[in-house]
């Protein structure tokens, strides 16, 4: 059997989760958080061993190489002893520690997956500002450490918007609202193509919104733990918040009935052992808020989410514009609070409206121009948009010929990877 009858693997790399699985698979097989573990104790033994231990430093090397642990377990192992180092090789979507990346791969492919890589094509995702060079670096790990048969470097937003497509049946053209943990962008594609001038992105995304609600819980005093607080404002978060549609009117919503609104939260102190209890109030419709209101959280990024699909779609060429707000596609794990999506649709509406509205003054009001259509598309897949859309492209045969093949790669070297074809099954 050969490795292009096999199901691809398809990995999305995200700054706080790294979604991994098979192409033709509804789901990934796993979601892990996007960090290693090394244990540093190796490298400092053959530091203090001096200077004529070169073979001594050289096995310190290895048995670190060995000795590194990924995801959920190198948390847990960096909690209980002070010898492994944390380590996050992406941030605000970016690879930064290419050393770190390649690690990670290895134990995603051996320990998760479980595959031989040599057996599977591979899709990867990027985010949509990475420089070319990064591709290649991929390529690089990809086809000479792995040695796997083909790979494919997808856009994360085009993907998202395959995902959207396969749930709503849409063209390819529209705008990804992909909020994810390091990174908010919005990405107008047009007939699988993104349109890289209009590209905006917010630093503003998940991680940002769980530190506001641990700041919120800090400032009003409540029992939460300092060493386990950011991972309890992050679950209460994900558990409790949801985006309103006033902001004042649901603060005087609070206060009269707080029986209604106001939830407990029961944790256990990690270090002691010893429960807690607290409230859990504003912080509910606060937290989606931040994208909505940054001023709220942030002084150095202050313009509302919707404005900035507006001005990304009024920064599209013209006739594309009436498309994209027809199809604006939501991917992310921070864009899953309750009714994120009918917030954001009657926002950019609003701003739409006034356009047409102004317009219509301007022309003396005689011609009536025609109201824009806005539809934000939200989907069971969101959580995973980009991994779904990667493994619903990557099962079409079309996928394996848009391959770039390790044969290519020996011919060609790298500079090849900086390039990847949109190819018919995205449409
Ligand atoms: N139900 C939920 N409600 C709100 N936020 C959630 C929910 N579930 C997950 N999140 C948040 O979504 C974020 C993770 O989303 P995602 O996996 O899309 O990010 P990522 O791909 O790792 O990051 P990026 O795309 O920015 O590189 C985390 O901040 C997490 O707390
Ligand atoms: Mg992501």
């Amino acid at each position: 059997m050969d490795a292009a009858s096999r199901p691809a693997v398809v990995i999305d790399n995200g700054t706080g989760y790294t979604k991994m699985g098979f192409a033709g698979n509804v789901e990934p097989c796993f979601i892990i958080p996007t960090v290693v573990s090394v244990n540093e104790s190796f490298l400092g033994q053959s530091a203090a061993q001096g200077k004529g231990g070169w073979l001594a430093h050289h096995n310190a090397g290895v048995m670190a190489d060995l000795d590194f642990f990924i995801g959920d377990e190198a948390l847990a192992r960096s909690h209980a002893s002070d010898t492994y180092t944390l380590s996050y090789p992406i941030r605000h979507g970016q690879v930064e520690n290419w050393d770190t990346m390649e690690r990670f791969w290895q134990q995603c492919i051996f320990n998760y997956l479980r595959c031989d890589p040599e057996d599977h094509y591979f899709l990867m995702t990027e985010s949509p500002l990475t420089a070319p060079e990064n591709r290649e670096y991929t390529g690089e790990i990809m086809f000479e450490t792995f040695n796997v048969p083909g790979l494919y470097i997808a856009v994360q937003a085009v993907l998202a918007l395959a995902a959207g497509y396969t749930a709503s049946k849409c063209e390819m053209t529209g705008v990804v609202v992909d909020a994810g943990d390091g990174v908010t962008h919005v990405v107008p594609v047009a007939d699988g193509y993104v349109m890289g001038s209009s590209i905006k992105s917010i630093p503003i995304a998940g991680r940002d919104i769980t530190t506001f609600v641990q700041q919120l819980l800090r400032e009003r005093g409540e029992p939460v733990p300092p060493e386990d607080s950011f991972d309890v404002a992050r679950r209460i978060k994900e558990a409790y918040g949801y985006t309103c549609a006033d902001i004042v009117k649901e603060f005087n919503k609070h206060d009269r009935e707080p029986a209604k609104y106001v939830k407990q939260w029961t944790g256990t102190n990690t270090k002691t052992g010893s429960s807690y209890s607290c409230d859990i109030g504003y912080e509910r419709f606060l937290a989606p808020e931040v994208f909505f209101s940054p001023e709220i959280y942030s002084s150095d990024f202050t313009v509302p989410l919707p404005e900035v699909v507006d001005k990304c779609i009024q920064s599209s060429p013209i006739d594309t514009r009436r498309a994209l707000y027809k199809n604006i596609v939501l991917s992310g794990g921070s864009t899953l609070f309750k009714d994120f999506q009918r917030r954001l649709q009657r926002d950019i509406k609003k701003i739409a409206d006034t356009r047409t509205i102004a317009s219509d003054i301007r022309n003396g009001g005689e011609l009536k121009s025609q109201a824009v259509d806005v539809n934000v598309v939200g989907h069971p897949m969101q959580r995973f948009a980009v991994w779904f859309g990667g493994s619903v492209l990557a099962s079409t045969p079309e996928f394996y010929t848009a391959c770039h093949t390790k044969a290519e790669y020996e011919e060609y070297g790298p500079s090849i990877c900086r390039t990847n074809p949109v190819f018919r099954g995205m449409f």
